[in-house]
């Protein structure tokens, strides 16, 4: 792998970095001060230039969604900053609120200062309980400091920064239910046009982005979009921080220009566990199709995925190695979007929860040849018929898996149980998944 330098990451081995005079002193707030010497217009100019691609999943230009506000409606313009981080197999953002908090946090101003907003929020994810502390300490020192409040680093402008805490529930990621949310109703995704950016929170322009996305803009100002430009790939510039978990030696975050392969991504987590082979990957996260062994010298950036068949998403690698069986870890990702789908739309609601179940025959052994078209036909349902992405994602492990791995669901059939495990145990997910005592009585009362 070349040479290359940590951006984001840089400062996360000091303790003091968290602290504002520790960010200060490894040059922090520099960037914001070159923007506020810009007008908001050359700011956004810059940001664009830059190629910056949002963070959060779906790979938006950050500058042009900027751009895209409009101005002089004589409504407010708002920035909510989304930190509520719940895809299974992704915890960056996390690390660099704990590690770096000013860093999020100076890209978050310069991003109101871009688009004219004066109250900005960041909707934390209800589990993060320490990250958030982490995060209100460093919007209390900033208030402190001048960097928020009425005269931002010493200028005219001024800004206000809302913490706001959710429950828990990974749709309140999801943009438009993220903003329900905000505004104090039940987290459910809305209708969508009219778009956050013309019609967001409280019915105001709005502008909404990832932590990570933020966590780059204080670099671009102040070294250039030029320098950022240079890193990654042509269509996906700029470092990333790529969660790397499952089986592999060392899990954790490894930051890396966007582009890097996921072999070479893997080798930095220190190899697929004590030697073994690589079965299956996600590149982004649960809701991202698996890739095998094939895809290891795919290049990890937004276009390369998915000409790969699968989605980028949010950077999110977990390893299944040779001794995993694709059945149960499939059925656990089911698992989580029956439980986190909000119930709004039937696809969702009701297929994510069959889905379970005919996933849990299979992983007992109980299922039967038709059950595998079963789940793709359900699947096929559910697939751009819902009302937002989640339930795409959910449809994306069980239709991948059973592209690559058909084979290793009819042995479930034939054998009559899991490959897998000793005869006559069960994976905790099989075992959750089985019918609970109450439906099976149900099921003999109604014949
Ligand atoms: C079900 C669902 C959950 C999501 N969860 C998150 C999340 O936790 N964090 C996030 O930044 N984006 C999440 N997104 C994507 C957001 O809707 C949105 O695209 C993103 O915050 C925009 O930021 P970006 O342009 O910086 O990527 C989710 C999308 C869906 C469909
Ligand atoms: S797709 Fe699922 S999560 Fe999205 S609105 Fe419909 S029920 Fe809710």
């Amino acid at each position: 792998m070349p040479e290359f330098e940590p951006v984001l990451t840089a400062r996360w081995a000091d303790p003091a970095a968290a602290t504002m005079d520790g960010y200060l002193a490894g040059g922090g707030y520099r960037g914001l001060a070159k923007a506020l010497d810009m007008s908001p217009a050359e700011v956004i100019e810059v940001v664009k230039t830059s190629g910056l691609r949002g963070r959060g999943g779906a790979g938006f230009p950050t500058g042009t969604k900027w751009s895209f506000i409009p101005q002089n409606t004589g409504k407010p313009v708002y920035v909510v900053a989304n930190f509520d981080e719940s895809e299974p197999g992704t915890f960056n953002n996390r690390e660099l609120m704990e590690r770096d908090p000013h860093q999020f946090l100076e890209g978050l101003i310069i991003c109101s200062y871009a688009v004219n907003c004066r109250t900005a929020f960041v909707y934390c994810r209800g589990e993060f309980v320490w990250p958030g502390t982490v995060l209100e300490r460093a919007v209390a020192e900033a208030y402190e400091r001048g960097y928020l409040g009425a005269k931002v680093a010493g200028s005219d402008y001024a800004l206000d920064v809302v913490v706001h805490r959710g429950a828990g529930a990974y749709i309140c990621g999801e943009e438009t239910a993220l903003l329900e949310s905000l505004e104090g109703y039940r987290g459910q995704p809305r209708l969508r046009p009219p778009f956050p950016a013309v019609e967001g929170l409280y019915r105001s322009p709005t502008v909404i982005n990832n932590v990570e996305t933020l966590s780059c803009v204080p670099h671009i100002l102040d070294r250039g979009p030029a320098w950022f430009a240079s890193i990654g790939t042509e269509k996906s510039s700029g470092p990333g921080v790529f969660s790397i978990s499952g089986k592999v030696e060392r899990p954790g975050n490894y930051e890396a220009p966007m582009g890097t392969t996921a072999r070479d991504l893997i080798a930095m987590a220190g190899g697929v566990t004590d030697g073994k082979a690589l079965k299956a990957f996600t590149p982004g996260g649960s809701s991202t199709p698996f890739l095998t062994a094939q895809h290891l010298d795919t290049p990890m950036d937004f276009d390369s995925v998915a000409a790969a068949g699968s989605l980028l998403g949010t950077k999110a690698v977990i390893v299944l190695d040779e001794r995993d069986c694709v059945v149960d870890a499939v059925l656990r990702f089911t698992q989580f979007y029956a439980h986190e789908s909000c119930g709004k739309c039937t696809p969702c609601r009701e297929g994510t929860w069959w889905m379970t179940r005919v996933l849990g025959r299979m992983a007992r052994g109980q299922g039967t040849m038709q059950d595998i078209d079963l789940m793709r036909d359900v699947g096929q349902n559910m697939l751009f018929k819902a009302f937002c992405a989640l339930a795409d994602g959910a449809v994306s492990p069980i239709d991948s898996s059973i592209k690559y791995f058909r084979d290793e669901y009819e042995e479930h059939v034939r054998l009559g149980r899991c490959p897998f495990v000793e005869p006559g145990e069960e994976t905790a997910a099989a075992a959750v998944a089985a019918p609970p005592a109450h439906e099976l009585a149900l099921g003999e009362v109604l014949g």
